[in-house]
């Protein structure tokens, strides 16, 4: 099984999709098979890879059955797209099925070709519902990127309590890790804040962090981004975090 990993923070802004697609890119330039699934009914994450999508769409799979593979968009070798679909959002109504509601994902996955894949990346919904749940049921892994803000904290603040709530015994936090993202220039407030959840959160946080860049901000919709030029300075954070990732380096 893939190593499958929620990219997850109910605040907004804080980078969630913009880790999603370079984590990805980051990912299968050192030679992993990795599937991002956008599970945003406002299909962000698709529109920034510009991909061509076929006709189906992740809402199929959870609404109509079909088979996770059948609505894969391959975008280069190594990096597969599963794009919300349409009418994703009509899943948060579904009623009958008890738990298997919120397990959905996890065997759509477990029942396709994307088992076979080393790292699957779900772009998760800000706000918490029956979508969220299947990814946190899905993923062996919880990514909350962090902007040096409070407000960001209080996400991650969130996404703990939901974790408590999820795994009442047992060491669940160890499935969790941040990225510090967006990182401006004023390195006190940084410092401060870092300390702060790292003296939480210890050995959680990756050892490398994503800066505020305009050449970052600019990833967009059609289809350039930084890893357009691999050996850009942007494209080498983003490698040294994808480092972070497979060798559980941390602060
Ligand atoms: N490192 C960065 N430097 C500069 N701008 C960034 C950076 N990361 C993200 N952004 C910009 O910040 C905005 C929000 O980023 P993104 O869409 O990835 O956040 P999100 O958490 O997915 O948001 P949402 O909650 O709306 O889904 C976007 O305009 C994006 O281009
Ligand atoms: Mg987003």
């Amino acid at each position: 099984m893939p190593r499958i990993i929620a990219v997850m923070n109910p605040q907004i802004a804080v980078g969630k999709t913009t880790t999603v697609v370079n984590l990805a890119h980051a990912l299968s330039s050192l030679g992993h098979q990795v599937t991002a699934i956008d599970m945003t009914a406002d299909k962000t994450l698709t529109g920034l890879l510009n991909a061509s999508l076929g006709a189906h769409g992740l809402s199929d799979v959870m609404l109509n059955n079909m088979n996770l593979a059948a609505v894969i968009t391959q975008l280069k070798a190594g990096f597969n797209l599963v794009s919300p679909g349409t009418g994703l959002l009509d899943y948060e109504h579904i009623e009958s099925g008890s738990l298997n509601r919120a397990k959905k994902l996890k065997q759509a996955i477990a029942n396709s070709q994307v088992k076979h894949d080393d790292f699957v990346l779900i772009d998760c919904p800000s706000q918490p519902g029956l979508l969220m749940f299947n990814a946190l049921f899905a993923a062996d892994e919880v990514l909350v990127p962090v902007t040096p803000s409070y407000m960001s904290l209080q996400g991650l603040v969130r996404v703990t309590d939901i974790f408590k709530r999820i795994y009442p015994s047992g060491n669940s936090l160890s499935k969790l890790w941040l990225i510090l993202t967006r990182v401006g220039s004023d390195s006190a407030k940084m410092e401060a804040i870092k300390s702060k959840v790292i003296t939480q959160f210890p050995q959680r946080m990756f050892a490398s962090a994503i800066a505020e860049n305009s050449v970052i901000a600019s990833t967009s919709y059609d289809g350039t981004n930084i890893f357009t030029d691999q050996r850009s300075d942007e494209a080498n954070d983003y490698l040294l975090v994808a480092d972070d990732i497979l060798y559980g380096r941390t602060l």
